[in-house]
């Protein structure tokens, strides 16, 4: 049974009738232009068909109840009980329903019509992996209101929403780029998005290439943490370069010559952290050119360069994830090799040849479980649409 049929009857079962309505919402997988977006750089993500599903319909009860198969559990919460994080009942709500909860949230600060749901979802994105299972819970959730309220947010504006109810309800202090991807995917695209203007567009993927997402299954804790650290650090290194450059509002403005003229004067941990950024964004720079002209060697190995720098410069890396990526580039087919998403474990993106896809999943496989004793998951990706209704 799909995982559709499976909400469908779990739906049945505790609701009693057939749901109305169901969305499918993408997670994500980034190329290049990696901890960029928060510094008003470019990113190059793609919305992937690994999805959280939803099914739900409207309800005359006063509040929400939502069903979260993966937990197996329940949260319900009306628009009195949210500012306090707590459910009809008082009890607080359990981390999952935060998301769904932002979301609503977020909804009431634009003051949109409301409409209560009784919900179920399920997600196959791999929670905690890098590959953005929050924001696509996230996007699931806006559509369910959006299409029971009966307005209409343009996608990018639904992206906004949930980056503000990660941001300020659910507390992690994430950029654009996951919610954007989520929202706004299309399928067998690119998307290329400039965080200072918010304009995008899409890019076709290289004919003949596989994108493959391999998944370390280590996943870190306390990665909010030293993501706000690293944050922290760009503006950090944004307050010290302006002594010297008073244009600047973020690492986006400043040029690498201009960079390497300065960076001594950054303490050593914060000049590293920023020039990942600078570095990283001029790499992202070129992706439009070289996709274009179909140049997947030098894309390719811009991914490699990407990865070396969130090693050894921006320091989000694990030796798990460096195992993958060593291998993955030292097989046949490979054009670049990279972690993807915030880092600390979870998933690595690669730029394959796709007569060669099969055999360097198995190959990867088999290395990566002989070097560390785990077994990967591996995921041979198409590019999707981004949230929508599929029912
Ligand atoms: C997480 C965040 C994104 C982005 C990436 C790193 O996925 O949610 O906004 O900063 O990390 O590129």
């Amino acid at each position: 049974m799909n995982l559709i049929e499976q909400l469908v009857n779990i739906y049945r079962e505790k609701f009693g009738y057939t749901p109305a309505h169901l969305v499918r919402s993408p997670g994500r997988v980034n190329l290049l232009g990696e901890h960029v977006d928060y510094n008003n750089g470019f990113v190059l993500p793609a919305a992937i068909d690994l999805a959280t599903y939803a099914a739900f319909s409207p309800t005359n009860a006063r509040h929400s109840t939502l069903v979260a198969v993966d937990f197996d559990q329940q949260a319900s919460f009306s628009a009195e009980s949210i500012s306090t994080r707590t459910q009809a009942d008082s009890s607080p709500l359990p981390e999952w329903a935060l998301y769904p909860a932002g979301v609503m949230w977020s909804l009431m600060q634009e003051n949109l019509p409301l409409i209560y749901m009784n919900a179920v979802f399920a997600s196959d994105v791999p929670r905690g992996s890098g590959l953005s299972s929050s924001a696509s819970v996230e996007m699931a959730f806006m559509i369910a209101w959006q299409t029971l309220g009966g307005w209409t947010l343009p996608s990018m504006q639904r992206a906004l929403l949930g980056q503000k109810a990660e941001n300020k309800y659910v507390g992690v202090n994430c950029g654009i780029m996951d919610q954007f991807a989520s929202a706004c995917g299309v399928e067998n695209k690119l998307l290329l998005l400039d965080c200072r203007s918010l304009e995008w567009k899409t890019i076709p993927l290289p004919k003949n290439i596989s994108i493959i997402i391999a998944d370390t299954t280590v996943r870190r804790k306390l990665t909010s943490g030293e993501y706000n650290k690293r944050r922290s650090a760009c503006e950090e290194a944004v307050r010290l370069l302006q002594q010297e450059l008073p244009s600047i509002n973020s690492l986006r403005d400043v040029r690498v010559e201009d960079f390497n003229r300065l960076a001594k004067k950054l303490p050593r941990g914060i000049e590293k952290r920023a020039r990942h950024v600078v570095e990283e964004i001029g790499r992202s720079n070129q992706a439009e050119a070289l996709l274009e002209a179909g140049d997947v060697h030098n894309f390719g190995r811009l991914m490699n360069e990407c990865h070396a720098s969130l090693r050894d410069l921006y320091e989000v890396s694990c030796p798990e994830l460096n195992t993958m990526v060593n291998i993955a580039q030292s097989l046949e087919g490979c054009y670049g090799a990279r972690l993807t998403g915030a880092g600390f474990g979870g998933c690595t993106v690669n730029l394959v040849a796709k007569e060669q896809a099969g055999d360097f999943s198995r190959a990867l496989a088999k290395g990566y479980e002989t070097e560390t004793g785990l077994c990967p998951n591996i995921y041979i990706t198409r590019a999707s649409n981004g949230a929508e209704l599929i029912r």
